[in-house]
């Protein structure tokens, strides 16, 4: 796999969209979920929230959202208090979709589903139908409009929940791990999905996920969440350094790093620096056997 992320760059603007200020926030139950939270999110980046199981990403997006409010500390979207807008303001530039597809989807028709957006916001029929339509081909669900939401599987409602969003064509899109319980072809053509909309159309992306593989690949910055902390945050390079801090976080590094790793630190090979990606480790054997 070339890394995508590298060949696409783009200029991105400087410009906060959303600066995250979370001092404390405690569940009602006194699960202590959020603790000294700092994450600012410029326009037109595509940032990455990994962190392992409980480790509190659904909860940060959700705050992100607007959809948690009472916490201790500021959330701001494009310098206004989150708190103080109504969810109409803020559903106008962020969308998220959910970690489980079964919490988004509702109407009784694919087609239904993903136009209750578009509809709401007053498109009229016509272009509500381009719309949905466009969103459906994106997401390769084409033809399958007429099917009932409950019938599709698991991964085909994982990408409704995509088409919902894209058909309202929102400028920051927050996604709870969006290719959780995709194959492998479908996880790399979700990843693909999403750099096209960032680098193509501009569409700010706050993604959260495990999958340490995907990240190098695509994302230009991330931050590990570790019991509602940010254990480490920057570019993939300066954030995947060795197993063990990976592990202390309930994290690995990325497969083809973790057997550079060994190879030079077990095995003496003189690799001068980790790769992150499978290009990346090509051209460093490369080099070593020129
Ligand atoms: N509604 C809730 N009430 C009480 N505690 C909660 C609630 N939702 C989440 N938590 C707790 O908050 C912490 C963070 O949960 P969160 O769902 O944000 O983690 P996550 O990183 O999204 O995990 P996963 O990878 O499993 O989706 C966990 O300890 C969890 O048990
Ligand atoms: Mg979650």
């Amino acid at each position: 796999m070339e890394n995508i992320k590298s060949s696409q760059q783009s200029a991105v603007g400087s410009l906060t969209r959303l600066s995250v200020h979370v001092r404390s926030f405690k569940y009602p139950d006194g699960t202590q979920a959020m603790s000294d939270i700092d994450i600012t999110v410029r326009k037109g980046e595509f940032i990455g929230i990994l962190g392992s199981n409980g480790s509190g990403k659904t909860t940060l997006l959700k705050i992100m959202d607007g959809l948690m409010k009472n916490f201790d500390g500021e959330v701001f979207l494009d310098g206004n208090d989150i708190r103080k807008l109504s969810p109409r303001e803020i559903y106008k530039k962020i969308g998220l979709v959910f970690q489980n597809p079964d919490d988004q989807l509702f109407a009784p028709t694919l087609f239904e589903d993903v136009a209750f957006g578009p509809i709401n916001m007053g498109f009229d029929t016509g272009d509500v139908e381009r719309k949905v339509l466009s969103a459906l081909n994106e997401v390769e669900l084409t033809g399958l409009e007429k099917k009932s939401v409950h019938n599709l599987s698991f991964g085909q409602r994982k990408r409704a929940c995509i088409a919902g969003l894209l058909a309202m064509g929102h400028e920051i899109l927050l996604l709870d791990e969006p290719t959780a319980g995709l194959d492998p072809m479908g996880e790399y053509k979700m990843m693909n999905l999403l750099t096209k909309l960032n680098k193509g159309n501009g569409v700010t992306i706050v993604m959260a996920t495990h999958s340490v593989d995907l990240v190098p690949l695509f994302l230009d910055r991330l931050y590990i969440l570790s019991r509602g902390r940010v254990a480490r945050g920057g570019i993939p390079e300066d954030v995947f350094t060795a197993p063990e801090e990976m592990s202390n976080v309930k994290l690995r590094l990325p497969q083809i790093a973790e057997l550079i790793y060994k190879l030079k630190h077990e095995d003496n090979m003189p690799f001068e620096r980790i790769p992150l990606t499978i290009g990346e480790a090509r051209r460093e054997i490369a080099r070593l056997y020129a």
